[in-house]
């Protein structure tokens, strides 16, 4: 992989920096600010070489849509003042765009695309987009590991008409994950949790020959617990895939890799209640599952106590609402215990999670906290990501 910090004469070059700012947000404010903190280098080692940087990020599914709520302004006003610099967020259809608008005022170093799912052309990793997008810069940085296992167009298709390099955040990123696949110490256990059911639960098949133990937690253990015979309420799920359940069972059936789901759970009727603690068999047409229990949360805390390695990714529940924070905090608390007195190896990852763990500020008390999410399950699976194959295309 070409690393930017490597290249030479970078002085007034354009560069398309592709970030990953897809951050939490609460009524237009960020609710946390890490995967922002994680590329000021980028940003600052691009302006010291005099560089004309032109970010792109998502936040969020807009779908191919404008959708006001998500606009990246609160995320661009917030590195503003993190780097005391203007930054130009350009709102014009991108369509219309010339490379020659971008820098109109000399002055200008920086200028921020709005939110680059608002075109559909990015998720379908569309050619013309992609070339268009080229037009305006004369080099291309992705610096957002955390949507490499994207193939989209701002993250993979680009790369085709651009000299393209891996930003410093992506690097350390990957050797730090890199190290933890190489050095892994035995027994492992995965923690899955978040509400990307859809993301997430076809990549469990493929983790079972690789680790000790599966925990399953958070939005996807719901669609477990409905295909073992119970009921889930109003709880989320994902649709049509018991299929893909079934193939998780069968494959355990050959190895020795033990998943774990919830055997009780925390329930509200609306996202604001006070807990509830039900039993898989008593749930209720209006419950909404929206955390682990305490009989798994006990269970889950055997398993890390005799882990050797542990990677977490995902929420165990809703801990927005502190109510439903119990089982989330209390697996970051036994892993960090552990991690105290050096008797496991952890890394974290995702946006939800790195929230959770920020909030309780148990941010440095981890071994490697990755900003990735569904990049870092899909990278422990073996898979080659998208964003990170195309790096390497460009001759
Ligand atoms: C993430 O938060 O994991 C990345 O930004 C990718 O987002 P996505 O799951 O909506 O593609």
């Amino acid at each position: 992989m070409n690393s930017i910090k490597d290249q030479k004469n970078l002085n007034k070059k354009k560069v398309l920096l592709r970030l990953d700012l897809n951050v939490p947000l609460k009524n237009g404010s960020i609710t946390d600010e890490t995967r922002i903190n994680k590329i000021i280098p980028i940003i600052d080692f691009l302006i010291k070489e005099q560089s004309k940087i032109i970010i792109i990020s998502h936040v969020g599914r807009p779908k191919g849509k404008v959708i006001t709520d998500l606009s990246l302004k609160p995320i661009c006003e917030n590195i503003e003042k993190k780097i005391n610099r203007k930054i130009r967020l350009v709102t014009e259809d991108i369509f219309k765009l010339k490379k020659e608008d971008l820098f109109k005022d000399p002055n200008d170093q920086i200028v921020f695309l709005e939110n680059i799912r608002f075109y559909k052309e990015e998720e379908k990793n569309d050619t013309k987009f992609a070339q268009h997008l080229a037009k305006f810069a004369d080099l291309y940085v992705n610096d957002a590991f955390s949507c490499s296992h994207r193939a989209h167009a701002s993250v993979s298709k680009i790369t085709e008409f651009l000299p393209s390099f891996a930003g410093l955040q992506l690097e350390i990123e990957i050797s730090a994950l890199r190290k933890v696949t190489t050095e892994i110490k035995k027994p492992i256990t995965c923690i899955i949790g978040g509400s990307k059911i859809s993301t997430k639960i076809g990549i469990i098949k493929n983790l079972i020959s690789k680790f000790d133990n599966i925990i399953i937690v958070g939005g996807m253990a719901n669609n477990i617990i409905k295909y073992k015979g119970n009921q889930i309420g109003k709880s989320i799920k994902e649709e049509n895939c018991d299929l893909m359940i079934k193939e998780i069972f069968e494959t355990l059936k050959s190895h020795s890799c033990k998943i774990v789901f919830p055997e009780d759970v925390l329930i509200g009727k609306n996202l604001k209640d006070e807990a509830q603690i039900k039993e898989l068999d008593n749930i209720k047409d209006d419950d909404i599952i929206l955390d682990i229990g305490p009989k798994t949360l006990d269970k889950i805390k055997g398993i890390i106590k005799n882990s050797e390695t542990v990677l977490w990714n995902g929420p165990a529940g809703y801990f927005e609402n502190p109510n439903f924070a119990n089982g989330s905090y209390n697996i970051a608390k036994a892993i960090t215990k552990k991690n105290k007195n050096n008797s496991i190896y952890s890394v974290v990852g995702g946006g939800d999670t790195i929230a959770l763990i920020n909030k309780i500020k148990l941010m440095d008390d981890f071994n490697f906290v990755s900003t990735a999410g569904g990049a870092f399950l899909e990278y422990l699976e073996g898979k080659e990501l998208p964003g990170i194959k195309a790096l390497n295309l460009y001759v």
